[in-house]
């Protein structure tokens, strides 16, 4: 079994309670398994017990779902990545379509958090994807490509080791509909070209998200270019993602 990531993004769900009572019900459901990597993303509140819950298990990190690139200050409201990382936070999302487009996160902003993340040691996980209409009008590529420099703009090579890059289309993000395997593949494939234009020589994981379940993350990671699934809505119930997980051994 090829190295799969499996990432799961919980959004603004699941309390400190609600995370403590999950890790239980997953880690009984599930069992370590070599190459496979498990992430959850909790919101800010439930970062400290979803990691001190998830301890016992090795194959398993907890990631914030989003930070400020600055240390500390007067951001209200904001994460900072050593309050990340002294609740237990091993890395985090960055540019999610939701951060984008919901709180008009620019793509210099996006750039600036994976430097900071990159820099103090932590994971980043940077999310590229297109809008329907960019879609449409036959531009998927150049969105994706620009993310990804913006992103990636100032990074020392030698850092993108810890990367971890989410194609998630916007369209297909909480909407039923999916990218199929195919097309999900292409993108990946110009996306791992543009990673070995800006200097990676790891091999950088790259994920598809967007409406991932039960009945499609079969036929998505059956193809080599996908390394893997960042989910949302199916990520919640703790039998259902065991069972999703359970694809990579
Ligand atoms: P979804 O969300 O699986 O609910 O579509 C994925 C994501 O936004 O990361």
């Amino acid at each position: 079994m090829r190295p799969l990531l499996f990432a799961a993004n919980w959004k603004m769900q699941v309390d400190p309670a609600e995370a403590r009572r999950y890790a239980g019900q997953f880690l009984g459901a599930t069992q370590p398994a070599a190459g496979r990597s498990l992430w959850f993303f909790p919101p800010a509140v439930s970062i400290e017990s979803a990691a001190g819950a998830f301890r016992q298990r090795d194959d398993v990190r907890v990631g914030a779902q989003d930070v400020h690139w600055e240390p500390k200050g007067a951001f209200t409201g904001a994460t900072s990545i050593p309050l990340a990382r002294g609740a237990g936070a091993a890395g985090a999302l960055v540019g999610h379509s939701e951060r984008r487009h919901v709180f008009g996160e620019t793509d210099e902003e996006t750039g600036r958090k994976v430097r900071a993340l990159l820099g103090a040691g932590l994971t980043a996980f940077l999310c590229v994807g297109e809008k329907l209409e960019e879609r449409e009008a036959g531009k998927t590529e150049e969105v994706v490509l620009r993310q990804i420099r913006a992103g990636l703009a100032g990074v020392d090579p030698g850092d993108m080791s810890r990367l971890v890059v989410a194609y998630e289309p916007v369209w297909a993000i909480g909407t039923g509909r999916t990218a199929t395997a195919e097309d999900a593949a292409k993108v990946h494939t110009a996306l791992r070209a543009e990673l070995g234009r800006l200097g990676a020589t790891a091999r950088i994981p790259i994920l598809y998200g967007g409406s991932v379940n039960v009945g499609n993350a079969l036929g998505l990671l059956a193809r080599p270019e996908i390394d893997g699934v960042l989910v949302g809505g199916a990520s919640l119930d703790p039998d259902g993602w065991a069972e999703i997980v359970g694809i990579g051994g």
